[in-house]
């Protein structure tokens, strides 16, 4: 029996109180935000989510969440982590360096490892902190990133982190990427990185060609799989297994808060670069490990990827046809080529309009405005999750284009 949570939520919440005069720049600032159409809302889920979800007390079928396979809801990763808990206790107590580090971390990593073919895996306490970590510690002043324009903000964080010299390239755009590289022959190291699915737009990173291009370059290549770990490849693992890449890329990065249905991030590589960096990324010798019994929820759910395949598949079946669907009635979804299904929108305001329709319709389908997408990319974003039925994707679907044309 699911566990309920029926505490009294109030949705007015008591007003701020004045901001005292060191802070009050903070009025302007965010009058500013309003102005420009940005402003966000404090949303309160209630309960478990799954196909539904119900925010601020509105249940409507739940297309913002990442939870691809359907496990953040599942009672199966629930128990598991009150199995972890009664083993291990709640907190973790201390960085993994220290005495974080538990037997459910530790089994956690070897699945990891083993799920994505490689020596080992560490496991951090978010895929923000893996990635900014990571990218901090593999450069510094001297070298030189070659970062997607379209990369997550943890991967644009980690390079800023680094100090290390950054060349943006247009999205997907090998030819620059090629010239950025050429250009900068001093460097002492050079590094390329990247999503493989693109968190707004869906779209794939050519990674054959990434794996080329680092080879003649000499440089490190490291991707992030976060939107791609449980929903690609025959095992599961992500794009680098399902375009047959693993040999020339260098460092994985994943996440375990999406189709793994959990929390935390990782890294994946060769076990000499897994225990070098050990020393070098601040974000795991710095924080908190994670608590166990979010570990053990998360090799739960690597362990029903394994065995649960027909998720993935019927997940990708079902994505592909509500493209096809939107495509076919002439809308923009910015060449998204996966379960992420943008409805370009340009202006943050038609956005809003369009994700409130949604609503108004019986679906959650999130509003993404600046500074999540550059300006003049509000979209509409809708993550297609295997708990989605046929029924549910045609319906939106007609929402979406009925919208759309009523333009
Ligand atoms: C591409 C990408 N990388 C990393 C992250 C961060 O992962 P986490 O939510 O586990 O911190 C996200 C989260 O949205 C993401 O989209």
């Amino acid at each position: 029996m699911p566990c309920r949570l029926d505490s009294p939520v109030s949705s007015h919440p008591a007003p701020a109180a004045a901001l005292p005069a060191a802070l009050a720049w903070v009025e302007a600032e965010l009058d500013t935000i309003r102005a420009a159409g940005l402003e966000r809302p404090a949303r309160v889920r209630q309960g478990r989510q799954g196909r539904e979800v119900t925010l601020d007390g509105h249940t409507l079928v739940n297309f913002g969440s990442n939870d691809y396979l359907g496990y953040a809801g599942d009672v199966r990763l629930t128990k598991a982590a009150s199995k972890g808990a009664c083993a291990e206790g709640f907190g973790a107590g201390a960085s993994p360096l220290v005495s974080g580090h538990s037997l459910a971390h530790e089994r956690l990593e070897q699945a990891l490892a083993d799920l994505l073919a490689v020596e080992a895996a560490l496991v951090f306490p978010s895929g923000f902190a893996a990635n900014t970590a990571t990218i901090a510690a593999l450069v510094s002043p001297g070298d030189f990133i070659a970062s997607d324009a379209r990369n997550h903000a943890s991967i644009i964080d980690g390079c800023r982190l680094s100090r290390a010299e950054v060349g943006i390239y247009p999205h997907r755009d090998m030819a620059a990427l090629d010239a950025l590289l050429a250009a900068q022959p001093q460097a002492r190291r050079r590094l390329i990185v990247t999503d493989t699915l693109f968190s707004m737009d869906g779209t794939r990173a050519p990674l054959a060609d990434l794996c080329d291009i680092a080879d003649r370059h000499r440089a490190m290549l490291l991707v992030d799989e976060a939107h791609a770990t449980g929903v690609f490849g025959d095992r599961g693992s992500g794009l680098v297994e399902a375009t047959n890449c693993a040999a020339g890329v260098h460092v994985r990065v994943g996440t375990l808060s999406k189709a793994l249905g959990a929390a935390g991030g990782f890294v994946a590589g060769p076990a000499t670069f897994i225990h070098w960096l050990r020393h070098a990324a601040r974000a795991w010798i710095f924080s908190t490990a994670h608590p166990p019994a979010i570990a053990a929820a998360a090799t739960k759910a690597i362990e029903l990827v394994a065995a649960e395949p027909h998720r993935r598949e019927e997940l990708a079946a079902r994505a592909a046809a509500f493209r096809e669907r939107l495509v076919s009635a002439g809308l923009d979804i910015s060449g998204a080529e996966a379960q992420i299904v943008p409805i370009v929108a340009r202006a943050p305001e038609a956005a809003v309009a369009l994700s409130a329709a949604l609503a108004a319709a019986g679906f959650f389908v999130p509003a993404i405005r600046p500074p999540s997408v550059p300006h003049g990319r509000s979209l509409v974003r809708a993550s297609v999750c295997w708990h989605h039925s046929d029924d549910d994707l045609t319906t939106l679907a007609n929402a979406v284009i009925r919208h759309a044309h009523c333009d």
